[in-house]
């Protein structure tokens, strides 16, 4: 028996126009470039390729990342960050130190910085999202560095910039301040109360340069952190006055061949979310406050954290400093990507308090994207949901009544078979996002549609396998990709579709 020819099992969705979560914040599609593995080097920036272009870029990756539509993109780490000195990276290239990289074990030839991400981001159409070193440094340096992005001219700092070939600010926005400082593992790691004091400071200090700022605090680097809730709350009583976000990260895998456990990730992150919000809005209590602090849940994915040099080869000996080595390139399977689309679903269903989200990272480091050196560009399965969910989840998400079949799973318990997200976009076209989590039985979903009037026709295209562990690769590029399906039809204002077994699909529908 195949994965498609057992008997399906029903789910039922209910909507109606006028119930809505929220509008989705753009700023959701985001994803994350760190100095880490080939990111940069030979991933975005590679001067010797044939497809670079004056600025060292790679003309292919670009023209994939815009295809995946990322909105926004966090530079320059993640770990990275916290031992980082943002100077080393402007000014003439010849002239920048190589520097020892300790998060990473690595040399850093900062060929690459600050001024080439900005040109980076102008083309390849993003925001930026900058970090600040709050590891190793600390406010005079952030206060430096904005100084260096964001002021026109005429001091030490913006006119360093000019001088470098960057006449106008470049005005960045939205600011991490620092990253995960709750890991024991971050470089100048600190309790939350140290980090707290330091963030709100620094946060503080960065808005009398620049007050038109969106600051991002750290929240737990996961949720299975020992300190999960009581850093969140100790952070914000510090700093809930002077940020707008507090962030999360999390890393999802198959481990011991629980596939079931894997599929229902998304339950994990629902929670992870669930209890920020409720842990700001404590806070937000206390003080009889009416602000509400945002989620920029900015580093998210499926991540095989338990093989870090993934496809790399052996791991060098603690002797060895590579320069931009192979470094997490985890290579992603259908299964993989089922998950990275359900967890997209969970991000919008969240629409109302996530509004950002970057999917870590975006070239060769756990990516939707690879490169190879001096050779081409491929998409990896997990660039379609995303790239989909990019394109049509805009607009408002809608409140779902949802009746599915359950399962059990050891790691997030009870969780439904059907997985979905619905957006009514600004054209008034209705997307529904939806995920089977059942491995082998497919799922017959009807979708109760009265409420939104007459219907268009209908597009259907899902991602599934007959192999769940079937991957793209450089010799096999285009060996998984969505396909346009059949089947998926509306009479009656009665959606029917049905969604074969570990698949992530997309049903779009015209209002007529
Ligand atoms: O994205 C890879 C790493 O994961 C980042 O550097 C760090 O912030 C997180 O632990």
């Amino acid at each position: 028996m195949t994965i498609f020819d057992a008997a399906p099992r029903d789910a039922k969705l209910t909507l109606h126009p006028d119930f809505a979560v929220a509008t989705v914040d753009p700023r959701l599609f985001g994803s994350f470039v760190e100095h880490l593995g080939r990111c940069v080097y030979t991933g975005i920036f590679e001067p010797e390729h044939p497809t670079a272009d004056e600025d060292g870029l790679r003309t292919d990756a670009l023209a994939l990342i815009r295809e995946l539509g990322v909105t926004l993109v966090r530079y320059p780490g993640g770990n990275f960050v916290s031992g980082y000195r943002w100077e080393d990276g402007v000014g003439p290239a010849p002239a920048r130190p190589r520097r020892l990289e300790p998060a990473w074990h690595t040399v850093e030839t900062n060929r690459f910085g600050l001024d080439e991400f900005a040109r980076f981001a102008e083309k390849a159409g993003v925001e930026p999202m900058m970090a600040v070193n709050l590891g190793t440094r600390g406010l005079q340096e952030a206060c430096d560095l904005l100084e260096y992005a964001n002021h026109p001219g005429g001091t030490a700092w913006s006119e360093l910039r000019r001088s470098h070939g960057a006449d106008k600010p470049y005005g960045f926005r939205l600011w991490c301040l620092g990253n995960e400082m709750d890991g024991p593992w971050q470089i100048g790691h600190k309790s939350a109360e140290e980090y707290g004091a330091l963030a709100a400071a620094t946060a503080r200090a960065m808005r009398l340069i620049d007050p038109d700022l969106s600051l991002v605090a750290c929240g737990s680097s996961s949720r299975g952190m020992p300190t999960f809730g009581s850093w969140e709350a100790a952070v914000l009583d510090h700093a809930f006055d002077e940020v707008d976000y507090i962030s999360c990260h999390a890393y999802y895998e198959e481990q011991d061949g629980d596939v079931d456990s894997f599929l229902a990730s998304a339950a994990d992150m629902d929670s992870f979310i669930e209890g920020v919000v409720a842990t700001a809005d404590h806070v937000a209590a206390k003080r009889r406050s009416a602000k509400r602090i945002n989620i920029s849940f900015d580093e998210w994915n499926v991540w095989y954290a338990s093989r870090p040099w993934n496809n790399g080869g052996e791991a060098p000996g603690a002797e060895a400093w590579p320069v931009a080595p192979r470094q997490l390139e985890d290579v992603y399977n259908v299964t993989d990507a089922v998950v990275v689309g359900s967890l997209l679903i969970s991000l919008l269903r969240h629409a109302d308090r996530v509004t950002a989200a970057c999917l870590a990272q975006l070239v060769n480091v756990i990516a939707p994207i690879m490169t190879e050196p001096g050779g081409p560009a491929w998409r990896q399965t997990t660039f379609y949901p995303f790239a989909e969910a990019a394109r049509y989840g805009r607009g408002q998400v809608l409140q779902l009544q949802l009746e599915s079949p359950t399962y059990d799973t050891a790691k997030h318990g009870t969780v439904p078979l059907l997985h979905s997200a619905v957006v009514l976009g600004e054209d008034g076209v209705l997307t529904i996002f939806a995920v089977n989590r059942d491995t082998s039985v497919p799922l017959r979903v009807t979708a109760d549609l009265r409420a939104f009037g007459a219907l268009g026709p209908v597009e259907y295209t899902v991602l599934a396998d007959a192999d769940r562990l079937a991957a793209n690769t450089l010799t096999q590029p285009d060996r998984v990709v969505p396909r346009a399906a059949a089947g998926a039809r509306v009479e009656g204002g009665q959606l029917t579709v049905e969604l074969p077994a570990l698949s992530w699909n997309t049903i779009r529908i015209s209002r007529a």
